[in-house]
């Protein structure tokens, strides 16, 4: 039994030792380079591949694998979108994804950073780092005194919800589809609108399919409340940005938290510290004080990357042995 692992990042390598050894019947090899139709030579004699990468799995990479005889491919993230299916299926292969890896890591990050805008902390900070240890006029409001509205009680909202009321904020959710236990607590609205003239403040968990595209647009943020705080460590493209900047300028939305970002791939993830942004717009909003903006690191604790790499290798070992994990893609 043998598999082979494609970028394997630094942090990733003591969970992939763990399970090495923990598995001392399969052979495993690994390399940080990323799979593309070169690479997949590397993988010669292997029965599956482990991979995690932004580049698209193309047909000429699926082709490359399937000449060595290996259609058995496990990802180490959730998204299958870069996956040329119509190849994959073709060449029958089994894919894995690992759609539920670490719900707090999200959820944490969301409210960590939801707090911190409430309490200022990005101005504070930085007058602290000019050693200006005065308290005015950087005030800051109390997570008690909010309404907070989740759009969207999936795994990671759900979750927030719970950190939610150890801050004893008032939490209102809106879902398409009601959770059994949220309904029982009575936190439902009926309508995104409701939830838009009742929230102080409003964070995102729902996923960027196209139904959601842009649903945060100049006609939903006039429907907020003057002066909402925003959250969104979802996905970029729930947003539509040059509006939530035209709320940002006018004082509608007097505070947001992004993770994420439409146009986020190639510049995310990139030491851009020597160089000027290839986005005005990245750079104009990091500027200001209201503004946090991380890079998609949400997910990037260490709880995570280990669900990652253990359920995504378990998962290509249940391929060699002709089973299928449950966490195999249905394409
Ligand atoms: N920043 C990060 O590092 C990071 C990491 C993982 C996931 N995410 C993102 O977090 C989000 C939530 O993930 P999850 O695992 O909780 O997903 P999930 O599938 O468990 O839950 C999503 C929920 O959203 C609901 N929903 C979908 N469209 C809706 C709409 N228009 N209005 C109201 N509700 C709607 C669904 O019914 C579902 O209950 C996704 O966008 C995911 O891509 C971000």
């Amino acid at each position: 039994m043998k598999i082979f692992a494609y970028g394997i990042r630094d942090d990733e390598q003591p969970a992939l030792k763990d399970w090495i050894a923990a598995n001392p019947e399969v052979t495993v090899e690994f390399t940080d380079k990323l799979l593309d139709p070169e690479t997949a030579k590397l993988a010669e004699g292997f029965d599956a591949v482990n991979v995690y990468q932004q580049l698209d799995y193309t047909r000429e990479t699926l082709t490359a694998l399937h000449e060595l005889g290996i259609n058995k491919m496990s990802l180490r993230n959730v998204g299958t979108d870069n996956i040329d299916f119509d190849a994959a299926r073709e060449f029958d292969f089994s894919i894995s994804n690992v759609p539920v890896y670490s719900p707090n890591a999200i959820a944490e990050h969301s409210i960590i950073q939801m707090s911190r805008v409430l309490r200022r902390t990005k101005e504070l900070d930085a007058k602290v780092a000019k050693h200006d240890l005065r308290w005015a006029p950087t005030i800051g409001r109390e997570m008690r005194m909010q309404t907070v509205g989740v759009i969207g009680t999936g795994n990671i909202g759900r979750v927030a919800m719970q950190i939610l009321k150890g801050f004893g904020a008032k939490v209102i959710a809106y879902d398409l589809f009601h959770n059994d236990q949220v309904e029982a607590e009575g936190l439902y609205v009926d309508t995104l609108d409701e939830l838009y003239a009742q929230a102080d403040v409003i964070s995102l968990y729902v996923p960027g399919v196209p139904a959601n595209h842009h649903m945060i647009n100049a006609e939903s943020i006039a429907k907020m409340k003057d002066g909402v705080v925003i959250v969104n460590a979802s996905r970029g493209n729930l947003m539509d940005i040059d509006d939530v900047i035209a709320g940002l300028d006018s004082g509608k939305i007097a505070d947001f938290a992004m993770d994420v970002y439409e146009d986020e791939v190639g510049l995310f993830n990139v030491d851009w510290s020597n160089k000027e942004f290839p986005d005005p717009k990245i750079a104009d909003l990091i500027a200001r004080e209201n503004v946090l903006v991380t890079p998609h690191t949400a997910f990037y604790t260490t709880k995570a990357v280990l669900e990652m790499v253990t359920q995504s290798m378990d998962a290509s070992l249940a391929f060699i042995n002709g089973e299928t994990p449950k966490i195999a893609v249905k394409y």
